[in-house]
């Protein structure tokens, strides 16, 4: 047991990052509460944790804390440094580029902050925000923050059905968009999409009026009375509103995520907890510097965009860049150009960001200078050994730590990671537990423990600050999701394996969920959208190794009747019902599904027959029919 609180005798780590894992295991509530002085409060909380992972679960961090995030993240540092940058950001056209300093930042957020409040926005209710990587994405999140309502932020590339069930879901008051993204040369239709979401919910929704950014200032439709034009509103308003003073508990966001049933989960995150969290491991993972110009690629609709782009560096009072256009359009390289341009110190991508530019001709990267970089990092899937080094020696020049971090919508922020400057970094691993967060892992039933070397299910055995505090008007599903497979745990979904030196390797979901280019997909969401076909009698969704995308998505579909269904209807019925991300790799039509006796799709089988794993399908005596298997596997064949 003992080490799954102290570091393994042999990692060589700071002395520093020893002597805070030793303080966090010595009084875990004294070390977080001092946590707490990182924040300014209204009412410092006289507590740190109320948590517990049995009977009803309950997450409860600084309880008794009173504080408003956007000042935190605002007006300290107006007060101390109000001419600092906040926010650089740069469009995909040529010299668009806009400097916000904090002082800049909090008028803009203020002026939105009143206009929400004139629309009638309280304390507590939900604003859904659906914009483009722009700066009043960031402002829209703060003002929503300064006035104590609930931001739900939602991702371009959902359908208008993907933005309609979030949209019911939280019942949202306001919406707010843009007339349309760019992306590269297409336009994406923003302001339609979300029209044909609102027409979908039912009786008009909960949505009471629609503010509208102009981004390309094309013409969009408005609807009389409802929506507004975002520049018009916030030109009425004052630059200085009175924020809103929030208990430690109360809500700050909630954020879609998917899990292995049903459909997405509006996981919910605390105002005071998650805060400290986001500060601490900002701080922590990337070795933060007050000069640093902090680059999170991340949209802001993920959760790394929440915690990296947002609340961490701006918590911190850094800088942080958003650049609104993609790696290599119009031609590759010109994310190393952002990164010149802008004396980036601090790049967090994705595995697949760097997958991509491993590919391209070495020339690209190398004739950048890139010297102003030190330290890169990576989330969201696996990196493998080769990318991690690629990474290191290309775009870090062997100069800078990479810093692969794990973590999840549920927790807030980084969990595990080789903290720059602190840990050494191994390539493929992702590292060790922060100090305070106890990992354990747990036997294939959930009731045994791994101690030291081996393999297992990755909980968490006590909470930390930014742990997620309950699904949303859904806490019997959040008990049930997390806390059920291993109880007196908090379950993942991951599995992990631990080496004798405590360093973490994930192995990956152990659940139904994809992991698509760092998008969490739950299969059976896809399956939902497949099933709205007639023809369809029953549909499976695996996730397969991708080269690029690290899984892809396969969909095995039996047909009511035999050439009546064509698999771009079923592609097309995933792009309307989830989302053009989730649209599969591969559709294949077959007669039937391998299941065992009790009727259990084998998952197993299916996506070692989509990976053309065929040599070790392992033991078939469970299943019902075991001759389908080589009708199965034909079938696959014919339509490869
Ligand atoms: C996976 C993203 C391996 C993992 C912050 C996790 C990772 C899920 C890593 C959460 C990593 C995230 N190495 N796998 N460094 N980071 N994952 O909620 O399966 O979008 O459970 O949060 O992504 O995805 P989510």
């Amino acid at each position: 047991m003992a080490d799954r609180f102290s570091l393994p005798a042999g990692a060589v780590v700071a002395d520093q990052y020893r002597a805070r894992v030793r303080d966090a295991q010595h009084d875990p509530e004294a070390f977080w509460l001092a946590q707490a002085g990182r924040l300014a409060w209204h009412t410092p909380p006289s507590a740190a944790s109320r948590s517990y992972f049995t009977g009803d679960v309950q997450i409860s961090w600084y309880a008794d804390g009173q504080l408003n995030v956007s000042e935190n993240c605002l007006d300290r540092h107006v007060l101390t440094q109000p001419d600092k940058a906040a926010l650089i950001w740069e469009g995909q056209e040529k010299g668009q580029r806009e400097v916000l300093t904090y002082r800049d930042l909090h008028a803009r957020v203020c002026r939105l902050a009143n206009v929400l409040r004139r629309l009638g926005v309280r304390k507590g209710e939900r604003v859904a925000i659906h914009l483009p990587a722009v700066a009043e994405g960031v402002v829209a999140m703060l003002a929503c923050a300064r006035i104590g309502a609930i931001h739900v932020v939602l991702f371009g590339g959902f359908s208008a059905e993907g933005l309609a069930e979030r949209i019911q879901d939280s019942s949202a008051g306001v919406v707010i968009t843009a007339d349309v993204a760019r992306r590269g040369a297409k336009l994406i239709p923003s302001k339609t999409t979300m029209d044909k979401a609102l027409a979908l919910c039912a009786s008009g929704g909960s949505v009471r009026h629609v503010l509208v950014v102009s981004v390309s200032g094309v013409d969009v439709p408005m609807q009389e009375g409802r929506d507004l034009s975002y520049e018009a509103e916030v030109a009425q308003e004052e630059a200085d509103c009175t924020p809103e003073v929030m208990n430690a508990c109360d809500p700050l966001f909630l954020l879609y995520t998917s899990g292995s049933t049903g459909r997405p989960k509006g996981v919910v995150h605390s105002s005071g907890g998650y805060l400290v969290w986001a500060g601490l491991t900002h701080e922590l993972a990337f070795d933060a510097q007050p000069d640093d110009i902090f680059w999170c690629t991340a949209d802001t609709s993920w959760i790394t965009g929440h915690t990296y782009v947002v609340y961490g560096p701006l918590v911190n009072g850094a800088t942080v860049l958003i650049y609104e256009g993609l790696p290599s359009w119009p031609e590759p390289g010109q994310w190393w150009d952002v990164i010149d341009r802008n004396k980036v110190t601090v790049f967090y991508t994705s595995p697949t960001v760097v997958r991509a530019a491993m590919r391209e001709d070495e020339a690209v990267v190398r004739a950048r200078s890139l010297a102003s970089l030190r330290v890169l990092g990576t989330v969201g899937e696996p990196i493998s050994p080769e990318a991690w080094t690629w990474f290191s020696e290309e775009v870090g020049r062997g100069q800078c730590p990479v810093v692969d971090t794990w973590w999840q919508t549920e927790s807030g922020g980084v969990l595990i990671t080789a903290c720059a400057g602190q840990v050494p970094g191994r390539p493929g691993a992702a590292g060790l537990p922060l100090p305070g967060v106890e990992i354990a892992l747990l036997g294939t039933q959930g009731h045994t423990t791994v101690d030291g070397e081996g393999e297992g299910l990755l909980c968490l055995s006590r909470s930390w600050p930014g742990q997620a505090m309950t699904l949303w008007q859904d806490h019997d599903r959040f008990r049930q999701t997390y806390f059920s497979t291993c109880p007196g745990y908090y379950f993942t979904g991951d599995g992990a394996r631990r080496e004798k030196d405590g360093y973490i390797w994930i192995t990956g979901r152990v659940d139904d969920v994809v992991n698509v280019s760092g998008h969490r997909i739950g299969t059976a969401e896809i399956e939902d959208a497949v099933a709205t076909d007639p023809e369809v009698v029953e549909s499976a969704a695996v996730g397969i190794p991708h080269d690029l995308k690290g899984q892809g998505l396969v969909v095995y579909v039996v047909a009511r009747e035999e050439g009546r269904l064509d698999p771009a209807r079923v592609a097309r019925a995933v792009g309307e019902g989830v989302g053009r991300y989730a649209v599969p790799e591969k559709i294949y039509i077959v007669k039937d599904l391998p299941k065992t006796r009790s009727g259990k799709i084998v998952r197993r089988l299916l996506r070692k027959i989509a990976a053309d794993e065929l040599d070790n399908l392992g033991d078939l005596s469970t299943l019902s029919d075991p001759e389908c298997v080589q009708a199965l596997i034909r079938q696959v064949a014919e339509q490869n």
